[in-house]
């Protein structure tokens, strides 16, 4: 068994430009089959909410969701480094809150680190409180859904020569902030090689092109199991979510048709002597 890998590996990882493997789970069985797969690390996005919960956007998911899924990853994945996301406004608020919120993650879910969005003073303000209370944050800058309004909705970001500046300079504000590590999303490959570039600390990239320092994918994206909507930075491995109609579908026609269960293999048998006397039993 793989033993769980903790930031100065990470940072090592980068130094010898070996790609961190990095994938999202929400659930105990994911999380199993992701650390039995070798994944490095593990991010519980609140993506949970619209993944797991069926939300539309990750909004209404609370801090009690962000425990629940993250208490059952680290049980189905004792071995991995997991990040605990930050829902909207368990940070956004005050210092304080950001701690208190941050400290959860740690205290009931057994998570490595924590993740929040954006790079204003005010959040490189929570950053420095959280890191002030002993707890690792992971930035994420780019495409960051909790600020969809002011970034103008869902789009990728820093595709003008200005707006790929303000991220270089952002990715600097979180390191100087005391990020250990950054999240850049939905971002044109260039702008994520020059933010890696120009970083100290690694650079995890998801919709950011090859070149940071490893991958981040959402699970249910690229195992064909969300098919609400699907990024064009996503590379499916499977089709989960056929596979799992069609079980679906036999097993409707099977029971309808009495195909399933056949006694005899799916039930439990009972001896020929209690049998019969459980036959004498009935007929009293
Ligand atoms: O919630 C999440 O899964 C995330 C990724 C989309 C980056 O924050």
């Amino acid at each position: 068994m793989a033993t769980k890998k903790t930031i100065s590996d990470f940072v090592q990882m980068r130094q010898r430009k070996e790609k961190i493997v990095y994938l999202t789970a929400y659930d105990y069985l994911t999380a199993k089959y992701e650390e039995k797969a070798g994944v490095d690390m593990i991010l519980i996005g609140d993506s949970g909410g619209m993944v797991q919960l069926g939300y539309d956007t990750t909004f209404p998911v609370t801090m009690d969701d962000m425990i629940r899924f993250s208490a059952a990853v680290r049980r189905g994945a004792p071995n991995t480094f997991i990040v605990g996301d930050m829902p909207f406004l368990s940070y956004q608020v005050s210092d304080e809150e950001a701690v208190a919120n941050a400290g959860r993650f740690v205290k009931e879910a057994d998570c490595d680190c924590i993740k929040l969005e954006g790079a204003t003073d005010e959040i490189c303000q929570r950053i420095k409180a959280i890191t002030g209370a002993g707890i690792m944050v992971m930035g994420h800058i780019g495409l960051t859904p909790q600020f969809a309004a002011q970034l103008g909705g869902y789009k990728a970001q820093g595709k003008t020569a200005e707006s790929a500046k303000r991220l270089l300079e952002s990715a600097k504000k979180l390191e100087e902030a005391g990020a250990w590590s950054i999240l850049v999303e939905g971002v044109p490959a260039i702008v994520g090689k020059a933010i890696t570039e120009r970083s100290d600390i690694p650079i995890l990239g998801i919709g950011a092109g090859s070149y940071t320092d490893g991958q981040l994918l959402i699970y249910a994206d690229m195992v064909g199991y969300y098919d609400n909507f699907t990024p064009k930075f996503v590379k499916k491995y499977a089709n989960i979510g056929d596979v799992l109609q069609k079980a679906f579908s036999e097993y409707c026609d099977d029971v309808r048709s009495g195909a399933f269960p056949e006694d005899g293999i799916h039930s439990y048998k009972m001896s020929q002597e209690e049998i019969d006397q459980f036959i004498a039993i009935c007929s009293d």
